[in-house]
């Protein structure tokens, strides 16, 4: 079967979008704006929290054998010699001698590569390694002793607080930790937007396991990952695996999948899916001197566990989630409306509330409803201009659900519930509005395609 066919352009109108209703700020605005680095405005926030969430409750509340951390960006120094990250966490850099614009080398193509020629066609200069890490100093004396990194991947975290997880709680081999939060990476080029950044977030799990059951659970957790990103209403036909081939693999992992996400700029690695075997663990333990192994109390068995990760960018997942909702719909002949298909549970605002008019008492009762939805939802109230115009406002910011307070509401105690997707509208009791929406929710299949 053919990929679906993107258009390149759709990255611009996304980026417009964003700014346009609030989603997503360049940082420093006012100053000019920062490289590669923005801002998650009112709606921009509430999405990434929602996506955030959503990753967590999958996580921790649906398997009860996954407990969170929340570590500190700022590590011991050793933490990253035992990583492999001081010695291994480098990409090559080259320049076009010409213009000096900066690649990365394995970004290139391979004639470009084997050529030494830059995309402009001119000579590139002699790769050289340069490493991620972002250094800085802790405390006042700038000096090697104080230098610290910023975390270059939440991972770290997890690993060095193994011991403390398995001595305060009762999880048992196998279990996993999860983590989200901020990662740093000083990237050679940075580009397309919220993709790839130097100040990032991440959604981690470490799952310890058995040495002998590493490929059973390596096995179980990409299915686990492909599953949710379906559960998340994501097109599937947008969604890929791609293996690590031997010479691609990072230096802890023995086996390696990325999902990959169909973008506008094409396919590109959304999360991924790795078997680091007992590297970490080992390595902490050698560098810190201090025993890692667990202990099976039952089998009376002491071992190091391997480690299966799923790692998954935040910040890369709120642009996927952007891009596969984002639609310029056709309705009728003459009409075209902008549309994102969020699923429900990741809108930044779930129902729209308005009265048809102000006036008549029509505006109070839609207040009154509103309110009481807001105890429970993330709820919008709008009484200007043209219903149809609000419709299309809500549309464009994704909100799944809108209620009209008309007339009738004041004789029936009935709204006007319509559906983002469908454009389809019902009338439902008002003393039904919440519940009738958490089964929206629940059941929502998407039901429009571009
Ligand atoms: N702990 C393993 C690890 O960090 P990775 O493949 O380097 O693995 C995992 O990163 C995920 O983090 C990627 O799939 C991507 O979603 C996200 N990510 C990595 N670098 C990023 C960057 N510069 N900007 C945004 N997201 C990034």
């Amino acid at each position: 079967m053919s990929d679906p066919v993107v258009d390149p352009k759709v990255m611009d109108e996304i980026v417009s979008l964003c700014k346009r209703r609030g989603f997503i700020f360049p940082s420093s605005d006012i100053y000019g704006g920062l490289a590669s680095a923005w801002d998650y405005g009112p709606l921009g926030s509430e999405l990434k929290n929602r996506v955030q969430r959503f990753w967590w409750r999958e996580m921790t509340q649906i398997h009860e054998n996954i407990v969170g951390l929340d570590a500190s960006i700022m590590m011991h120094p050793r933490v990253w010699e035992a990583s492999g990250h001081v010695e291994n966490f480098d990409d090559l850099l080259v320049e076009d001698t010409v213009t000096n614009e900066r690649f990365r080398f394995d970004h290139l193509t391979q004639e470009q590569q084997e050529s030494m020629t830059s995309p402009a066609g001119n000579p590139l200069s002699a790769p050289r390694k340069f490493n991620l890490m972002f250094k800085t100093n802790l405390g006042p004396v700038e000096d090697t002793a104080s230098t610290i990194f910023l975390r270059p991947e939440t991972a770290q975290g997890i690993y060095v607080n193994f011991k403390n997880v398995v001595q305060t709680t009762r999880v048992k081999v196998p279990f996993g930790i999860a983590q989200v939060g901020k990662a740093f990476r000083n990237e050679i080029v940075t580009k397309n937007f919220i993709f790839r950044t130097c100040e990032f977030e991440q959604m981690e799990m470490q799952y310890f396991v058995h040495p002998s059951e590493d490929e059973k659970w390596f096995d179980y957790w990409r299915e686990q990952r492909m599953a949710y990103y379906e559960k998340l209403g994501i097109r599937m036909d947008r969604l890929r695996w791609q293996e690590h081939g031997p010479d691609e693999l990072a230096h802890y992992a023995k086996a390696a999948y990325d999902i990959e996400y169909l973008f506008p700029f094409g396919w590109s690695e959304l999360e991924g899916v790795h078997n680091r075997t007992d590297f970490d663990l080992s390595r902490h333990s050698e560098f810190s001197g201090k025993d890692l192994t667990y202990l099976d109390d039952e089998k009376k068995e002491r071992f190091l566990p391997y480690i299966v990760e799923t790692s998954a960018g935040l910040t890369r997942s709120v642009l996927m989630v952007l891009a596969d909702a984002y639609e310029k719909e056709q309705v009728g002949e003459n009409d075209v409306r902008t549309v994102l298909h969020f699923h429900p549970a990741v809108a930044p605002i779930t129902i729209g509330v308005f009265p048809l008019v102000k006036k008549d008492g029509l505006a109070d009762l839609a207040r009154e409803i509103e309110r009481d939805l807001r105890e429970d939802f993330s709820t919008f109230y709008d009484q200007g201009g043209a219903i149809g115009r609000r419709y299309r406002r809500q549309d464009e910011i994704g909100t799944p659900f809108c209620i009209t307070v008309d007339y009738d509401t004041k004789e029936d105690q009935t709204v006007t519930l319509r559906f983002r997707d469908s454009m389809e509208q019902v009338r439902v009791p008002v003393s039904e509005i919440a519940t009738r929406i958490r089964e929206e929710i629940k059941s929502y299949k998407r039901t429009s395609d571009s």
